[in-house]
């Protein structure tokens, strides 16, 4: 089944809306040559702009979190209404750093899941071991537990709405990009793991993106690979002229 590849870009905690403008009156005058699909995930602040300055593309844009109730006394919160308002069509979820500092949870990860398809936001769903659980041979078993816990009452149908992200938290932000057979392996794991969740075909439609330390030297190799879609990138994404080689790879 050919599955469109996904180049995302996770901006986290960077840019003003004036900076955003300015990245993408440089990034939209630059020639895409591959046919992948592109999305932003940019801060709250630089949803309106982002989506302004991206009109007429087919750059798609996107948050990075989202709350999982409708509205009400969650102080510093953004509900998927308002996501979907700004006219956002993408929400990371279950971010490794929102895991680590936010106390997100598989839990909370499952219902903003949940509330990000009601919106009909596409959820980019993020997992990913540490250094201390590949070192200790429970790679598999965190994965394929963060991904059950995470799709927990959620039908095929919706699942295949969603990209996961396999992640590793050992590569995220730290140059030790992973090697493509390393990721190969833990996203073919995850599309096995699908399969048996679900069924071969939604496994084989959901699109399975590798993150951590992409770069524009090692983004073709990656995107080689069978079971790897695509790209959530953080740090390279900020530069116009590294993430448009990341897509074009
Ligand atoms: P880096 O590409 O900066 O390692 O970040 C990866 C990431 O966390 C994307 O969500």
């Amino acid at each position: 089944m050919a599955r469109t590849r996904l180049v995302a870009g996770n901006w986290k905690m960077n840019k003003t809306a004036a900076e955003a403008k300015a990245f993408f009156e440089a990034f939209n005058a630059m020639p895409q040559t591959a046919g992948s699909e592109v999305v932003f995930c940019v801060p709250f602040t630089s949803l309106e702009t982002s989506v302004a300055m991206t009109e007429g593309t087919k750059i798609g844009i996107g948050a990075q979190n989202i709350h999982f109730e409708n509205s009400g006394a969650f102080t510093g919160e953004v509900s998927a209404e308002m996501l979907k308002a700004t006219g956002a069509q993408w929400v990371v979820l279950g971010h490794s750093e929102r895991r680590e500092y936010f106390a997100e949870t598989d839990d909370t990860v499952n219902k903003k899941i949940k509330k990000a398809l009601e919106y009909g936001i596409t959820p980019i769903v993020c997992c990913g071991e540490s250094l201390y659980q590949r070192e200790n041979g429970i790679t598999f078993a965190w994965i394929a537990s963060q991904l059950r816990l995470g799709y927990v009452g959620i039908s095929a149908e919706d699942a295949k709405k969603t990209v996961i992200a396999y992640e590793p938290i050992w590569a995220i932000g730290t140059g030790k990009v992973a090697t493509d057979d390393q990721a190969q392996e833990v996203c073919a794991f995850i599309r096995a793991e699908l399969a048996a969740m679900y069924d071969e075909e939604t496994a084989q439609s959901i699109r399975i993106l590798y993150g951590g330390s992409v770069s524009p030297d090692s983004a073709a190799g990656l995107f080689s690979m069978p079971d790897i879609d695509g790209g959530l990138v953080g740090g390279a994404s900020l530069v116009a002229e590294k993430f448009i080689k990341i897509v074009n790879a």
